[in-house]
């Protein structure tokens, strides 16, 4: 099958033939039929997040099973899934309490880039090729941990709702699960990629009355004010926290960072009204560090991050499929871009531009 294949760190991805097994007790083999192209793919073919090499990136995935391993329960051939990054394995500590965005398991799949196991189901002639995220969906075929799938309705198109397992679950969860935004509240948004403006439309289904969309690019902008965003900043004109309480008054009540940089959710900080909360979605270097003005914290002001919008996958991706259905999340409207898997490196190239929104590469 073919595969779109990281050899090594800053080189561009190389579509080639792959050797995929079959799958293992507790797996599943899907067909990949679309896979949306996220920022972390990216921060991972950068070095900035890191697994061993060679790899398939892509974990924003829809497809079809194929077929189910031993002591799978729950799929069948023909059912259609919704890739999500967590493996919930279940019987971890944080399974056990019920937040499986943290699963224990995960570093499996997401540091290790191999199944639970520890071994991968991708090979090149002798070579062991690595998994990222036990999803690998820059490819035709995958073979993931079944509790890294969602079974989903078919009366949705998959080309469309693969955006639910990566970009729409985390920025709409981060707004309805870790920062619980009440409504008739204010809220900024830095950054208007797939996560910033799934965390807009998070915030207008939450009901929030100011939504300020930040983002240096106008056609990002005027986008996220299509989707929910009821004023707009470009951060070149000047400083945002100081526009941001422009508008607000005494500054905002939640502000998200969905960018990935450490300057950036010390803004978020800084432009939040006392008992204000800022929410770092976007991922940073992970070593680089938050600096914050201490006089926040005597103003109640917090900050938190969000991993993968605090979801619980078999609870929340079945209700954002129900409300892409009702059209309360604007889904087709977020894809600017529909491409072929020989196409994956001109997607990073309209990402790193910021031209269009998101890229889903769609399979033939
Ligand atoms: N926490 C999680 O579980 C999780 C999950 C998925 C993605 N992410 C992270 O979320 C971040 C966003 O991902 P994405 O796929 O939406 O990326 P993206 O590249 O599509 O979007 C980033 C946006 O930020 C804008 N931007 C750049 N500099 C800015 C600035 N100074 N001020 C305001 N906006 C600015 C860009 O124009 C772009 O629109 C990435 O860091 C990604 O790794 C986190
Ligand atoms: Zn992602
Ligand atoms: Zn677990």
């Amino acid at each position: 099958m073919k595969a779109a294949v990281l050899e090594a760190i800053d080189a561009p991805l190389r579509v080639e033939e792959l050797e995929l097994d079959e799958p293992k007790s507790g797996e599943v083999r899907i067909r990949i039929v679309a896979c949306g192209v996220c920022h972390s793919d990216y921060s991972y073919m950068k070095g900035i997040l890191r697994m061993p090499l060679p790899a398939v990136p892509g974990h924003e995935a829809g497809g079809v099973v194929e077929a189910v391993g031993p002591g799978v329960q729950g799929f069948a051939p023909g059912d259609h899934v919704i890739g999500v990054l967590t493996p919930n394995c279940g019987v971890c500590d944080m399974c056990r309490e019920n937040k499986p965005f943290l699963c224990i398991k995960m570093m499996a799949t997401m540091g290790n880039g191999t199944m639970l196991d520890g071994t991968t189901r991708l090979h090149r002639g002798g070579t062991h090729v690595h998994h990222l995220c036990g999803i690998a969906a820059f490819a035709e075929h995958a073979v993931v941990p079944a509790g890294s799938l969602v079974k989903i309705e078919k009366d949705v198109p998959l080309e469309t709702v693969c955006l639910i397992g990566c970009g729409v679950t985390t920025g709409v969860g981060a707004v309805l699960n870790t920062a619980q935004v009440k409504p008739d509240t204010t809220v900024a948004v830095l950054g208007c990629g797939g996560v910033g403006l799934s965390i807009v439309q998070g915030a207008r289904i939450a009901g929030a009355r100011t939504i300020i969309a930040v983002d240096p690019v106008a056609a990002k902008r005027e986008l996220a004010q299509t989707l929910g965003a009821t004023h707009a900043i470009d951060p070149a004109a000047g400083d945002v926290a100081k526009a941001v309480k422009k508008i607000t008054g005494l500054g905002v009540h939640y502000a998200f960072e969905a960018i990935g940089r450490v300057d950036t959710i010390a803004l978020c900080y800084a432009m939040l009204r006392p008992t204000g909360l800022a929410v770092a979605v976007g991922v940073a270097p992970p070593a680089d560090e938050v600096r914050l003005r201490a006089g926040g914290l005597l103003q109640q002001k917090a900050l938190i991050g969000s991993a993968y919008g605090s979801a619980v996958p078999s609870r929340d991706i079945p209700l954002y499929v129900d409300l892409y259905r009702r059209g309360e999340l604007k889904l087709d409207q977020m894809i600017t871009h529909r491409i072929a898997l020989d196409q994956v490196n001109d997607a990073f190239e309209t990402m790193v531009h910021g031209q269009g929104a998101r890229s889903v590469i769609v399979f033939g």
